[in-house]
């Protein structure tokens, strides 16, 4: 993957009805709201337990722009209509040699069945293999079937379950559905 010429901490991407953007401070307020709903919460393994505003404040102020600094993560707010609606992001960016960038996201509840997921992920996965990344892949949980619709939806290739790659905040561990997209995809 050749990175040469980007900015991963001003790095932004756009869609038809998206902007996929660095976080900002003012974000807090919506990632905090999204972040208490019990259906993120139930798959997102990393979510703090209990979800504080703090905890958003952190994520959107350090722990999303260190990943941009350090050349690992396009961590990125999904804005429709000027109003955040989501967070996606290209993991690993610096992993050349295994299974490569992986994609994940999750949209407010107030903003969920729009296709913004689909949308969002789609984009970020043409943007890493346009700056020619071989693969990205994305991992969703074996019971998690609205996520593996946006997986497809954007245009990933279902290719076989990774036994026991999940770990969850309750100590147990879970299958996932492993999805890959190459250039000819
Ligand atoms: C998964 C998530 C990101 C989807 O966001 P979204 O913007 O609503 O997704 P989209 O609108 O692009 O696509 C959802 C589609 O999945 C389809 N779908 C929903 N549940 C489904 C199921 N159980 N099986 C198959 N398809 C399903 C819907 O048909 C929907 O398409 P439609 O509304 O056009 O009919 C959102 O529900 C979320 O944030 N969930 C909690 C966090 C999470 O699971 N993140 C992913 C971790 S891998």
């Amino acid at each position: 993957m050749d990175l040469t010429g980007v900015d991963l901490t001003t790095e932004a991407v756009r869609t038809d009805r998206l902007v996929l953007r660095p976080h900002r401070p003012e974000d807090a307020d919506a990632v905090f709201r999204a972040c208490r709903d019990a259906e993120t919460r139930r798959w997102l393994l990393a979510l703090p337990e209990p979800y504080t505003r703090a905890a958003a404040e952190e994520f959107v102020t350090v722990t999303s722009p260190r990943g941009r600094a350090e050349g690992r993560d396009l961590s990125c707010a999904i804005e429709a209509d000027g109003e955040l609606v989501g967070s996606c992001g290209l993991h690993h960016l610096d992993d050349g040699r295994r299974l490569g960038p992986e994609v994940g996201y999750w949209v407010a509840p107030w903003a969920r069945r729009r296709g913004y997921a689909s949308e969002a992920a789609r984009a970020l996965a043409d943007w890493a293999l346009e700056r020619g990344a071989p693969r990205v892949h994305l991992l969703a949980d074996v019971g998690n079937g609205t996520s593996q619709a946006v997986a497809e939806r954007a245009g990933f290739v279902r290719e076989g379950v990774v036994r026991s790659c999940l770990s969850y905040r309750d100590g147990s561990r879970a299958d996932a559905v492993l999805f890959g997209r190459l250039p000819g995809d």
